[in-house]
């Protein structure tokens, strides 16, 4: 692995090592061996045009914990706000030793740009890039799958180490979701099966070529018993404000859409509530849902960590060929 620009690039083994590389990664934290030196004198800059909680924090935690250095740039309060473009700031960061540039970026495909011009000499991570990809969510939401279903954690009948036969319910803003597509992706890698379920405005054009079903029903997709449901972040400010907002209206949304406590009633007792975050409490999840011991929110989050010291492993100290022997002696 050179780079990880979508969930697209990882293969079925390339996936569940890197997964297993986040267990070793997340058993070496539990042990409270809080700093490994793997990267010590490498550089990590998180390199962020479009504001970030969790993923700019979490790469920043994981490339400490490896002992990298790390520079964190931010569009806001640079020179980005004078007309500097992508190429000249990545130019002016390459100059100051890059190893690995972490992007965030506003324009869909601004990562692959970064990785394929020579702009920078570093391996490229993308952390969410407009509509398109963000592939360590979707490693991060598998790993916390996988964790929750699979083996001892979760249905018996269900083994291994990928998500073969777990199904996941996608429900919400597809048709803006990064999140959705390297999810959509990566759960049919793992051998995952995926609905997803939107109002039909909120479902993109050539949704059908997706290796997903798609349902614009959300209590008969719960009547079906998924394994697991993650509810999609409504993403009003992707919105045009051309008839003044979304389907049809919020009420309606979260009366066709939301995920409250009488449709976690619908669900199996194994099944586990995910979200990427932000929440739009109220909208597409209730403050019940989200709080429920069903929801795996904040551990998504924490496990973020670990998935992205795997990464940042993996790209930087691995060489792309690394057995899954050899990364589990390394850690
Ligand atoms: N899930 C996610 O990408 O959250 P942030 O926008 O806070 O990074």
């Amino acid at each position: 692995m050179r780079h990880l620009l979508s969930a697209a690039d990882l293969s079925r083994d390339e996936a569940v090592h890197v997964l297993d590389t986040s267990a070793q990664m997340a058993a070496t934290q539990a042990r409270e061996i809080k700093k490994l030196p793997t990267l010590r004198g490498r550089t990590v800059v998180n390199l962020f045009f479009e504001d970030s909680t969790r993923t700019r924090i979490s790469f920043e935690t994981a490339a400490k914990r490896l002992s990298a250095d790390v520079i964190n740039f931010s569009a806001k309060g640079s020179s980005v706000s004078k007309g500097e473009s992508l190429k000249d700031t990545a130019l002016t960061l390459q100059a100051m030793g890059a190893d690995a540039v972490v992007v965030r970026h506003q324009a869909s495909g601004a990562p692959h740009t970064l990785a394929h011009a020579g702009w920078t000499h570093g391996a490229v991570v993308n952390a969410g890039d407009g509509t398109h990809q963000h592939p360590t969510q979707a490693l991060l939401d598998a790993y916390t799958l996988r964790r929750h279903l699979v083996g001892d954690g979760g249905r018996s009948d269900v083994t291994g180490r990928d998500l073969a036969g777990v199904h996941v319910a996608v429900v919400g803003d597809v048709l803006h979701s990064r999140v959705a597509r390297s999810n959509v992706q990566l759960l049919h890698t793992l051998g995952a099966r995926v609905t997803l379920v939107a109002p039909p405005t909120l479902v993109p054009v050539g949704v059908h070529a997706w290796p997903a079903q798609v349902s614009y029903d959300l209590d008969a997709t719960l009547a079906q018993q998924p394994d697991a449901v993650m509810m999609l972040r409504v993403q009003r400010e992707r919105m045009s404000s051309a008839g003044g907002g979304f389907f049809p209206s919020a009420v309606e949304y979260t009366r066709g859409y939301g995920l409250d406590a009488r449709r976690l009633r619908l669900l199996p007792d194994h099944a586990v509530v995910l979200h990427p975050g932000p929440m739009n409490r109220g909208l597409e999840i209730s403050a019940d849902a989200a709080d429920s011991p069903r929801a795996v929110i904040v551990e998504q989050v924490a496990n973020g960590v670990a998935v992205r010291m795997a990464v940042l492993y993996l790209l930087l100290a691995g060489d792309g060929r690394t057995t899954n022997d050899e990364a589990r002696a390394t850690p």
